[in-house]
């Protein structure tokens, strides 16, 4: 392990490009690499969106799909984009055994880029690690402006982040702007203000803190609502 401050991500596209190889790679080699449970947030995030009469869900970085099927299951149409086709066609094959086909579509799309979607298309957003990727804060402000276009009046989206308190936060390669590389992954660690700036413009309903796996990753769980 190496500490060293790096260069600003803002300038540093070939980051995020390093990054969409090295999880080409990650799906290649571990097929199914979340297993096939859903994540607790998206067990939430059903729950929230069933709630708020949600019917259409963008997904965002959703890798080989534990959640958007889990979405799809529990009667949602479910448009999942993540910027590796592996996961996506792992995804599809479940969804195709599970007969969910129907009611997921997969789109490749870098984050870094506007949404290929019009504006107030869809019902709810959920985002599971996506945010908390290389991408620089510009990135993530940006993207969470996108999120608000897309969103139809009184949409939900909810969206988890690794912070400022995980254990690996500090440790590895530092790249500027609380990106830091460990393991290959390169994780943008979230200050608190980072998440409040993110909710100019909507109704915040709630900040969660919880863990997962065995490091344990420490996460926030975000639930946001844009004005109806
Ligand atoms: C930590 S994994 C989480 C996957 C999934 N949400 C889950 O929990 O099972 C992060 C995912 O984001 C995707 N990703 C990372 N950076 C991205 C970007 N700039 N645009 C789109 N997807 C990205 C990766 O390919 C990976 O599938």
């Amino acid at each position: 392990m190496t500490d060293t401050p790096g260069t600003p991500a803002d300038r540093e596209p070939a980051l995020a490009d390093d990054q969409r190889a090295h999880w080409q790679r990650t799906y290649q080699a571990h097929p199914g690499m979340y297993g096939e449970q859903p994540s607790t947030p998206a067990r939430y995030a059903a729950e929230a969106f069933a709630a708020a009469g949600a019917r259409e869900v963008l997904e965002l970085g959703a890798g080989h799909g534990r959640d958007a099927l889990h979405l799809a299951r529990a009667g949602f149409t479910v448009l999942a984009a993540d910027f590796s086709p592996t996961g996506l066609e792992q995804l599809r094959a479940t969804a195709v055994e599970q007969g969910l086909a129907d009611r997921i579509r997969t789109i490749v799309h870098d984050v870094r880029e506007p949404l290929p979607l019009p504006d107030a298309s869809v019902d709810a957003v959920f985002a599971h690690m996506l945010l908390c990727m290389a991408l620089s804060t510009g990135e993530i402000e940006a993207l969470v402006a996108e999120v608000r276009r897309v969103l139809r009046p009184g949409g939900t989206f909810v969206y988890t982040v690794r912070h400022t308190e995980d254990a690996h936060y500090g440790a590895g390669t530092g790249h500027g702007d609380d990106i830091w590389e460990h393991g290959g992954f390169a994780v943008h660690f979230f200050p608190r203000e980072l998440v409040d700036r993110l909710t100019e413009g909507w109704h915040l309903v709630d900040v969660h803190p919880f863990e997962e796996g065995e490091l344990p990753r420490r996460l926030w769980r975000i639930t946001q609502e844009t004005p109806r």
